[in-house]
């Protein structure tokens, strides 16, 4: 605030009294943006955390929200619970954020969020695509489309694209992301009377999964299903064609970024995944911010980057009708009024959200209503499936 006042005073030295006239009305809009920063999951925080940045110095350069600045908040919390939850009570009672974003993980999301919701602080998840996440209240929403909704997209395309009948399942069961991508293969293949030839977990943090490779491998299957973060999903796909398997991998959101290229070197290829953004997808908006993206950071985006961006537009969008006082818990609802009716179209395409519903079906918190686009990897890029 401080800041913004002496650089509107400034301004009103040298255009006199209409840059006054602001110094009565601007104001910080604070969000907050728990993000995972450092540990496993910084692979997704850091292009997330870029995403948002990126927004705001466009959203303020153009003037803001109705004259207001708006001022991200920035906190890692590490991809772990506990953290996020320490983050999430920083963000709301020390800085009274108006929203937070984040956290990375679901894992994370579903220990902090009932914190905001109790707190009726507005959240917005840009990565989180486990099952029940906005099942929690109405203060949740979410732009990153669900493991539900993209997962079935994804395996009836390589099933008619990669002619696959049978498949292996190898996933994280103790995450609460690759467990409910788990749940919702599971479901898929049954719906589409896929048989599965084996099914294998991993832990958090494991290194190795050779054993499970390898029985997978006896088990004859024409593709691997993978629901995995980047921590473990690369390291797989390294140590599977190391093994002399070259079957495709069907994964879930945890793998669907350029970072796999780095981190499974000359094994990335043949991965199929679903999402509505796409690196090749050449609409204006998308190649405005991979332009812009590209410019600022040196580097091309990922779609948890698009997410973010897009999720500040939107939020932004929403923040025209509050009305900025001073009363924080007025403001808080007044944001997340505003957001359901928010339509929205960016580098994820065109947005909007769909009610969800809790856990005895009432309704509840706001999920991302897009299709999915399917990709799959080929010579260290994704390619559009047809
Ligand atoms: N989509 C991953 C999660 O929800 C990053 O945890």
């Amino acid at each position: 605030m401080q800041l913004l006042k002496s650089v509107v005073v400034a301004l009103g030295v040298s255009v006199g009294v209409a840059a006054s006239a602001v110094t009565a009305q601007a104001a910080e809009i604070k969000l907050g943006v728990a993000s995972a920063l450092s540990g496993l999951a910084a692979q997704y925080g850091a292009a997330i955390r870029n995403g948002f940045e990126l927004a705001a110095e466009e959203i303020n350069a153009a003037g803001g929200v109705n004259g207001n600045t708006i001022k991200l908040i920035v906190e890692d919390e590490q991809g772990k619970k506990e953290e996020a939850i320490n983050v999430y009570k920083k963000l709301i009672f020390q800085d009274k954020v108006l929203l937070i974003f984040g956290p990375t993980l679901s894992n994370s999301a579903s220990a902090a969020n009932p914190i905001a919701q109790a707190a009726k602080t507005p959240v917005f998840g840009t990565s989180n695509t486990a099952d029940g996440i906005t099942s929690v209240g109405n203060f949740i929403f979410r732009n990153s489309v669900t493991e539900a909704d993209v997962l079935p997209v994804t395996l009836e395309t390589v099933v008619n694209k990669a002619g696959v009948k049978k498949v292996a399942v190898l996933y994280g069961n103790d995450d609460v992301f690759t467990k409910s991508g788990y749940d919702n293969f599971a479901k898929a293949l049954k719906d589409h009377n896929i048989p599965v030839t084996t099914t294998e977990t991993f832990a958090k943090g494991d290194v190795d999964f050779k054993a499970q490779l390898t029985k997978i491998k006896a088990s004859n299957p024409d593709a691997i299903v993978l629901s995995a973060l980047l921590a473990e999903g690369a390291p797989i796909m390294v140590q599977a064609r190391q093994l002399g398997i070259e079957l495709p991998f069907v994964g879930g959101n945890g793998v669907n970024s350029i970072k796999i290229f780095d981190l499974a070197k000359g094994a990335s290829d043949n991965l199929w995944v679903g999402s509505p953004w796409s690196l090749s997808n050449d609409t204006p908006e998308n190649k405005q911010f991979i332009e812009a993206y590209t410019k600022k950071y040196g580097m091309a985006p990922d779609q948890f980057a698009a997410q973010a961006f897009d999720a500040l537009h939107i939020v932004a969008q929403a923040l025209k009708k509050v009305e900025i006082t001073g009363d924080v818990a007025k403001e808080r609802a007044a944001l997340r009024d505003a957001l359901p009716d928010v339509s929205w179209v960016g580098a994820t395409g065109p947005f909007k959200f769909r009610q969800a519903v809790d856990k005895a079906g009432k309704p509840a918190g706001y999920d991302a209503d897009q299709t999915p686009i399917v990709s799959v990897t080929k010579n260290g890029a994704y390619e559009i499936v047809k």
